[in-house]
């Protein structure tokens, strides 16, 4: 990458030395990390059409993962003096994010209720969203009895390890196709010492045999292959196979609930994050498998966004 010339001498400013690496070569004059992240901010806001605030924290983001210090740390050092290898290499940071880039793949890491995970492009990004599909499933769950839960299309393990870290006497499995995913899910659940959690390749319940669940939570491909989301934003970087379901992104909610009565325990639950438009198409699949209680919950924004039903206790012979 080719060094580009810091703002400091761009605006003839003193040029006092780096602090730390390489020195500047003649010519040029170093940046100070406040005159970085006050550019970073402002080509951030324009490209990506952020908010002031966002696009500030953004760039506190990538400068506190690029300088691998604490964010509180720059707001202390805002006049550190950055070295050209250092600006070189926040440049390089917020170049991939004016490309579009999602922040949570630059940082490698995402927040999600409570947890903070590891994410690689192998895996679909957590939403704050599917925290609602965490909520609806920890009401459903008491916090003493010991319980089998399923988490279906686990991707970073975002659902099953929020579950396992609130309820630690559940037994929790964590399925996925792909293998990278699982990896990832691993891993958190190595850092995270979360061992109430067990990781299975599988196509949907292909690999459980007979294996019977108290709750099963699906975070799964929704968005029609032919839906032009797929082409913007984040979505772009996400893998297609997290995220595309059939010609009306219900192909894999349909496998999901009819197959669901074989594994859950009678008076278990199965719930479901879906679109927003999905609602009525996964409670009719839900009434047609035979399921009670059914019901939506909105999410934040007050779109439906998490549909789920009760396996009768009996089912009538
Ligand atoms: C929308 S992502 C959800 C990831 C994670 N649960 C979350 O909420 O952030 C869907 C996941 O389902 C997985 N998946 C897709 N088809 C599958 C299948 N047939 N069997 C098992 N997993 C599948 C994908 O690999 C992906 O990790």
């Amino acid at each position: 990458m080719t060094r580009t010339t810091a703002p400091h001498a761009e605006q003839g400013l003193a040029s006092p030395s780096p602090s730390r690496g390489e020195g500047w070569g003649g010519g040029e004059t170093p940046a100070t990390l406040a005159h970085w992240l006050n550019g970073a901010s402002a080509k951030l806001q324009a490209a990506l059409n952020l908010t002031r605030r966002e696009a500030r924290l953004e760039a506190q983001c990538l400068a506190a993962h690029g300088l691998k210090v604490a964010r509180a740390w720059l707001i202390a050092h805002d006049d550190h003096c950055l070295s050209p290898r250092q600006y070189e290499d926040l440049q390089g940071l917020l170049q991939r994010r004016l490309d579009g880039e999602p922040i949570a793949y630059i940082l490698g890491r995402r927040a999600f209720y409570d947890l903070e995970l590891v994410v690689t492009p192998a895996v679909l990004i957590p939403r704050p969203e599917t925290e609602l599909l965490v909520e609806a499933a920890l009401a459903r769950l008491s916090p003493k009895t010991p319980c089998r839960i399923l988490d279906l299309g686990t991707g970073s393990g975002a659902i099953a390890l929020a579950l396992a870290y609130q309820r630690p006497q559940a037994q929790v499995t964590a399925v996925d196709r792909c293998a990278q995913a699982l990896a990832v899910a691993r891993a958190n659940a190595q850092r995270l010492s979360l061992n109430n959690v067990r990781f299975l390749q599988s196509n949907w319940y292909a690999g459980l045999d007979a294996e019977r669940f108290d709750l099963i939570v699906a975070n799964p491909p929704y968005v029609a292959e032919d839906d032009p989301h797929l082409r913007q934003g984040d979505l772009r970087f996400e893998p297609p196979e997290a995220l595309r379901a059939g010609p009306d992104g219900l192909a894999d909610i349909r496998a999901i609930v009819a197959s669901a009565p074989e594994h859950l325990r009678p008076g278990g639950w199965l719930l479901l994050e879906h679109g927003h438009d999905q609602a009525t198409a996964c409670q009719a699949l839900l009434t047609a498998a035979g399921f009670e209680t059914i019901f939506t919950l909105a999410d934040l924004a007050g779109l439906p966004r998490v549909s789920g039903g009760r396996w009768p206790a009996r089912v009538a012979t």
